[in-house]
This record gives structure tokens, sequence and C-alpha cells, in this order.
């Protein structure tokens, strides 16, 4: 196994943060919810409050800034959930897409066969499945991880098809309108993020694998003979994006696939993985597929899924790298690297040291006295004119402190506080989220300091 980061890699993260307080944390400031929780919960799925949607938004308009509006070389599509069930079979996912699972006779717990190692028995928490005498492990069997449904108004005359286990099939039955409409020659891309539906059954570990998440997913179509510089070209494009987003190189690294992990279609695959609480694991998978796909769908379809230049008449299938992302599972890795705990003045406080292009809120708008009429409508004005351009809040509510721990905890970078002296020279102060310093700004001048504040690059201080 050879890993490629040219930083540290500690082999377990040192961090004050476990997967414990980010579920805590996430149901106590609404930004995670354990799904239908009045009826007991259902297992690997979850709900997203209000500041897991802002932050979960974020994440993706950040990724599609990075695909598509950053570059001239990359459209977008939104295809269906629900495909053609030929779809999945051509695509191999109809034979191929399980896992190879096993039960316990005893403890009636079900495992991964390729996990023994990493699992723990059911009733032997210390133990793996099969190490014990109590245990009894029946052989492993193939279980098919897409979700069938039926179309049609009645079940005998219905059809049965599949909640897509990946968006990536939507792109290939798409490549010709694309290619033709959009008039786009290889190399060229073609960027989706949407639903996606896996029947998993191993633990979840809270949002990092459920049963329904998001993907973002781009697949580039290259001339064959450019598809490997064009993978190693998206490895390091992809590994940059979330560098550039705040999280800490030590806590990334690339690990390319053996051969014999490789998926049915791949040539060749490398994870960016992150060191979750869990330990290292993937974010994201950059593969590339070859021909596989194009020419599956053209033998299925019997629709010609090539490029042909027009001039010279030339035609090739063309070879697709694709990187692809878990948008819950990229959000996941923000929140964790985000997390920090500090003492200040003998009081400890929990703060998410989030990117401010990803923060849910970007600033708190906070009038010191809230009882007092005068900073209150001051303060009033200043967030009416901030909520036209940014996700700003107001908030009067209680003691100050507590009012900054709350924004502490959601990750928002700035504090904007009006009190005596605003009312005396219309100047606010700025606190900043992680370094707690304090500016002194004209309130006049507040909306231009904020859109400087969110544009500048950033750096996570957690690095030191
Ligand atoms: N089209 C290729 C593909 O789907 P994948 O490695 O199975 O590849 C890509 O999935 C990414 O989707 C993963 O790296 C992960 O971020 C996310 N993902 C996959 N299964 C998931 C699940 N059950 N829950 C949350 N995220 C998942």
């Amino acid at each position: 196994m050879r890993y490629l980061s040219g930083s540290l890699c500690p082999p377990v993260s040192t961090d004050a943060v476990t997967m414990d307080k980010i579920v805590s944390l996430s149901k106590r400031r609404g930004f995670v919810f354990p799904s239908s929780e009045i009826y007991g919960g259902l297992g690997s799925s979850y709900d997203y409050g209000h500041y897991g949607v802002l932050l979960k938004d974020n994440v993706k308009a950040r990724w599609l800034e990075a695909m598509v509006r950053e570059r001239d070389d990359i459209v977008a599509l939104d295809s269906s959930i629900i495909l053609h069930p030929e779809v999945w079979k051509a695509s191999g996912h109809v034979g191929g897409f399980s896992d190879p699972l096993v039960d316990c006779r005893l403890c009636k717990q079900r495992f991964r066969e390729d996990h023994l190692e990493t699992e723990r028995c059911g009733k032997r928490p210390s133990k793996k499945p099969g190490e014990t005498a109590e245990c009894d492990l029946t052989e492993a069997r193939q279980f098919n991880l897409m979700f069938r449904t039926r179309v049609g108004a009645m079940e005998e005359s219905g059809v049965d098809v599949y909640l897509r286990p990946e968006t990536a099939q939507g792109i290939f039955i798409n490549f010709k309108n694309v290619a033709s409409i959009a008039r786009r020659k290889p190399p060229f891309g073609i960027a989706q993020v949407g639903k996606s539906f896996r029947n998993e059954i191993t633990p979840g570990n809270f949002i990092f694998r459920t049963l329904e998440f998001e993907q973002m997913e781009m697949e580039f179509f290259v001339p064959p003979a450019e598809a490997d510089e064009w993978y190693r070209y998206w490895v390091a494009e992809r590994l940059a994006w979330h560098v550039r987003y705040g999280v800490r190189e030590s806590h990334l690294r690339v690990r390319p696939h053996e051969a014999d992990e490789l998926s049915h279609y791949s040539r060749g695959t490398s994870d960016i993985e992150y060191l979750f609480p869990i330990g290292w694991s993937e974010l994201e998978g950059i593969a590339n597929r070859g021909d596989f796909d194009l020419t599956q769908h053209t033998e299925a379809s019997g629709t010609k899924l090539e490029w042909v230049d027009a001039g010279t008449g030339e035609r090739f299938v063309p070879h697709v790298v694709e990187p692809a992302l878990g948008v819950n599972r990229s959000m996941l890795a923000f929140l964790i690297d985000a997390y920090d705990e500090e003492v200040v003045g003998e009081r400890q406080r929990t703060v998410l040291r989030l990117h401010p292009q990803l923060a849910p809120v970007k600033a708190a708008v906070l009038p010191l006295v809230g009882k007092d009429a005068a900073m209150v409508e001051m303060a009033r004005s200043l967030f009416e004119e901030l909520r036209r351009h940014h996700s700003v809040e107001y908030d009067d509510n209680g003691a100050i402190g507590r009012r900054y721990r709350r924004q502490d905890e959601i990750g928002t970078p700035y504090g904007l506080t009006i009190d005596e002296q605003t009312l005396e020279d219309e100047t606010v102060t700025v606190r900043d989220r992680d370094s707690l310093e304090q500016e002194r700004l004209p309130i006049g001048g507040v909306r231009a300091r904020i859109g400087e504040l969110l544009a500048a690059d950033w750096r996570s201080p957690k690095v030191g």
C-alpha cells in the first residue's frame, strides 16, 4: 500500500474530538437529528436541522463552484433518481453491487465478511466476530445493496425499478445529449449533485454511512491515451479542494487501491482518506473507469455512446475519470476537523473553526443589552442590511457571553456587537471567532468588511 501525502499522517487522531461529541453537538445545536426519533429511530438514517441544511448547502456550493463555475470544461446535470431498470443491468449493479455477508447464528448479528478483522463480536465487543468459541458464523452470502421498488398503479402489472445507488449512471446515459447539445469535445466533464440510496447493513458511524445520502460526482470524459494523466490530475485537484476549505493536510492522505480491491469497472482507484475518530477512512474516491460504462450502455441500449469529430470523422469511445464524494461524509469531515475545545478566561468553550465560506451563519448581530431600545434599533437595522447579502443572525436573548458561546458552537466566524459606544460614535466591534480579537469599525463599513473577510484565503488555526 502506498500513501501519498506530503504530511505527517498520524496513526490515530490526537484531537479532543470524538464521534460522541460531534453527535451530541449536532443534536444540541440542530445540525443533525436521528431520523424517526419519536418512533425509536431508524438505523443509519438522519434528518438535517437548520444549521445542517445550511452547512450541507455550503459544501455543495463550494464543490459546484470548483467543478463548474471556476472551469470552462465541466457542465452540470440533474438526472432522475429512478432510471430504466436496464441501466443497472448494463452497469453491473444488478449482478455485482453486493457485499459478502455472514450471520452469527448465536448473537444474530450480521457482518461484512471483508470487515471481520475490524468489526466487533455482538456478545463480546472486545473480540472479533468468529474469534470466540461462542461464535457460530454462517458461510458468506452476497447481498445486493440496491433498494428495489415498483413503478405502476398495480402490483401485478408494475415494473421493478431501483433507487439509484450512485448518481454516475445518470451521467453516462446522458453522454450523447450533453456532448452534442453542449457541443463539448473530450476532455470535458459532467457534474451532478443528488441523492443516492444503498441498503447498508453494517453500522453507520453517524452520518459516515447512511441508507440515503447525497453524492457529488463528476465524470470526466477524455481521449483514451490521456486517461492516466487526467486520473493523476484529479487526485491532486480533489485533495487540494479539501485543503482549500480548511481540512488539515495532516489529517488527509491518498490511498491507491490494491488490484483485488478495485470495483468491477475500475482500472485504478485512489481514496482520499480522512483521519476520522474511527480511524483513517474513505472520504472521496477517484476512479479511472476506462470505457467500461459507455461501452456497456452502448451494447445494452443500441445507442452509440462515442465522440465523433464532425469535421474529420475521427471517432472514439472516451475513457472516464471520476471523482466521487459524499456530501454528508464531507460535512462530517469538516465538522470533525473544525471541532475544538479551549479554556478562555477560566471558562471552557467549544468552537467549530469552520472555513468562513462553509459556516452556516457568517455573522451574528448582538446588541450588548438586549433590553436597550436604542441598541436594539441599531442592531436590527444593521442586521436588516446584512441579511440581504449574507446568512446572518440577530440575537438579543440572554447574557452576551452565552450568546457568543452559542455562535461559537455553530461556527459563526464574526460577532458584531452594538454597545454604549455605538450609540455615541456609530462604531461596532467585530469579534473574530478563532483569535477572539476585536476590531472597531464604523457601522457603515461593516458590510464591506464582512465581504472582504469572507473572500480572504483561510487556513485552520488548528494547524498552528
Ligand atoms: N460512482 C462511484 C461511487 O459511487 P463510492 O466509493 O461507492 O463510488 C463515492 O461512493 C462516495 O460516496 C464515497 O467516497 C463516500 O464519500 C460517499 N458514500 C458512499 N456510500 C455512502 C453511504 N452509504 N453513506 C454516506 N456516504 C456514502
